[in-house]
């Protein structure tokens, strides 16, 4: 959405603070990751495609926001390193189905609609796996987070006949009630 491209570019354009750290529960399953190639969607500026750049992933952001690709190319730069970029609406579901594949999706602090969701599996390599690591529903029960932004117990568990669950936890950190999956290519 246009609207979304807009919030999205005026937020990081003023943002000041450099590189963000990688979310642990990425650096805590790198073990997990498959091949080599990994595609990091709505992945803002990089905090974490960064991370798996310098461990010597091939790494893709995808964001709808070229202010954020913009972040990410100078923090890439300065730490010479290699990640390609593409700006893209996760909304235009045609769009998406034309990118390369991938052998890993991963996913952090953004969720998917469900039409996306059900997409990802046709993106991924065999025996390729998708990471997702946002808010779970309690954010929005303690916090009063907006709801759409918070996975619903159990919403993505068996939406996608091509995907098998491998691992699910629940996380607290700090203030924020997190989820994490792990999926694989059936
Ligand atoms: C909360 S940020 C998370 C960024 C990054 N994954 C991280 O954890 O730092 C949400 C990201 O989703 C991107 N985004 C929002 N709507 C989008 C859309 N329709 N298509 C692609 N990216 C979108 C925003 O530009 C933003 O970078």
């Amino acid at each position: 959405m246009v609207e979304d491209q807009i919030k999205w570019n005026k937020k990081y354009k003023v943002k000041t603070v450099d590189i963000s750290h990688p979310d642990m529960f990425f650096v805590e399953n790198i073990g997990s990751i498959q091949g080599k190639t990994i595609l990091d969607l709505a992945g803002g500026d990089g905090k974490n495609s960064l991370y798996l750049a310098s461990q010597n992933y091939d790494v893709t952001l995808l964001d709808i926001s070229s202010e954020a690709i913009t972040r990410l190319n100078q923090f890439a730069s300065d730490k010479n390193l290699k990640i390609s970029s593409i700006i893209m609406d996760l909304d235009d579901l045609q769009a998406f189905q034309e990118i390369d594949k991938f052998d890993n999706i991963i996913i952090s602090f953004f969720k998917p609609s469900i039409k996306l969701f059900q997409l990802l599996y046709s993106r991924l390599n065999p025996k390729g796996r998708i990471f997702l690591h946002t808010y779970s529903i309690d954010q929005h029960l303690v916090h009063g987070f907006p709801k759409r932004f918070c996975l619903d117990k159990d919403e993505f568990t068996h939406l996608s006949p091509h995907l098998t669950l491998i691992d699910h936890q629940k996380q607290k950190s700090n203030d924020s009630f997190l989820e994490n999956y792990i999926f694989e290519l059936k």
